[in-house]
């Protein structure tokens, strides 16, 4: 029975990170993530809304890419915290904001206006409502905007199973920290190396080139998978019918295959595309394109 006020500290993680983690390899890993999915060079001439910024790792990218104006927000306080601690390290810059808000908070959201890009990774599946965290979230897209989400895929053969991974994350909200740090090394020893010592070296190096992806932390990221609650499973094509069918947006990249999908939506606002997430990424990927192994990213 899924726990409804329990909910994960997605900022003391976050604050660990940015404290412990940061570094320029990282910032630089985060901008490449960001213009190679955006299909951009830089972000001259966008603004940029942030929802959900946990560490504020990606705003900063996206200030570091030439963002015009940015605004930050979360709904853990120390998630903000995170984010103005590496807005502080970046010099305080005016046109860059940072604050508590909820995306389910409907005048807050509407107080936010439009923005020429809305990004949303791993966000809305966490705020206990992700089909109106979604509809919020759209609502910030300006006319001919970008909209850049990451959602927990309904569609990926999660090992051993969805509802597992919805039992072990209330399970680590319950625990004492020795259990929840015990309940960590379990998951690297059970899913990491596959019960097999052999598999060190592998583990490690993956430890290791996390960094590399999304300029991520491979422990900060475990702790997430492992807590993250509340937490939903959101279907592909669900989310791109919702998207195109009533609020008039067209799917432009999507990336699958993980245990967040990744799509980039452009506001047309014509409603009623009717884009095959299957056949897109059969164009994107071509016939040899396989989805990558379930990652905790
Ligand atoms: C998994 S983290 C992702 C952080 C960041 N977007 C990234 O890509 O690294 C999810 C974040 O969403 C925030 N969050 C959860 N519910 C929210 C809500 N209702 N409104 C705004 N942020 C929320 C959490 O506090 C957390 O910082």
């Amino acid at each position: 029975m899924a726990d409804t006020g329990m909910r994960f500290g997605f900022g003391d993680n976050w604050n660990r990170f940015v404290r412990q983690k940061h570094s320029q390899q990282r910032l630089d890993a985060a901008a490449a993530r960001l213009t190679g999915f955006l299909k951009r060079d830089d972000l001259k001439g966008l603004d940029f809304l942030d929802i959900g910024s946990g560490s504020g790792l990606h705003s900063l990218a996206a200030l570091k890419l030439g963002a015009e104006k940015l605004h930050s927000f979360d709904y853990d306080a120390n998630s903000v915290a995170a984010t103005r601690f590496l807005r502080d390290r970046a010099g305080k810059p005016d046109h860059w904001s940072v604050e508590q808000g909820d995306v389910l908070d409907d005048s807050y959201v509407a107080s936010l206006g439009t923005w020429k890009l809305v990004y949303s990774w791993g966000v809305l599946h966490h705020t206990g409502e992700v089909w109106r965290a979604l509809r919020n979230a759209q609502s910030c897209v300006a006319e001919g905007g970008l909209f850049y989400i990451a959602l927990y895929s309904k569609d990926v053969d999660f090992q051993p199973s969805q509802a597992f991974w919805l039992e072990i994350k209330q399970e680590y909200n319950r625990v004492t920290s020795l259990t929840k740090w015990l309940m960590v090394w379990w998951y690297v020893w059970r899913f990491g190396m596959s019960m097999n010592i052999r598999n060190l070296p592998a583990v490690l190096k993956q430890i290791w080139t996390y960094r590399t992806q999304r300029g991520m932390n491979y422990f900060t990221d475990v702790r997430d998978w492992l807590g993250g609650w509340p937490m939903e499973y959101a279907g592909d094509q669900e989310t791109v019918d919702l998207l195109e069918g009533e609020y008039g947006f067209e799917l432009i990249n999507v990336a699958t295959g993980h245990a967040c999908s990744e799509f980039l939506f452009r506001r047309t606002g014509v409603n009623g595309k009717k884009t095959k997430v299957k056949d897109m990424v059969a164009r994107l990927t071509g016939p040899a394109g396989s989805p990558a192994a379930v990652n905790v990213a």
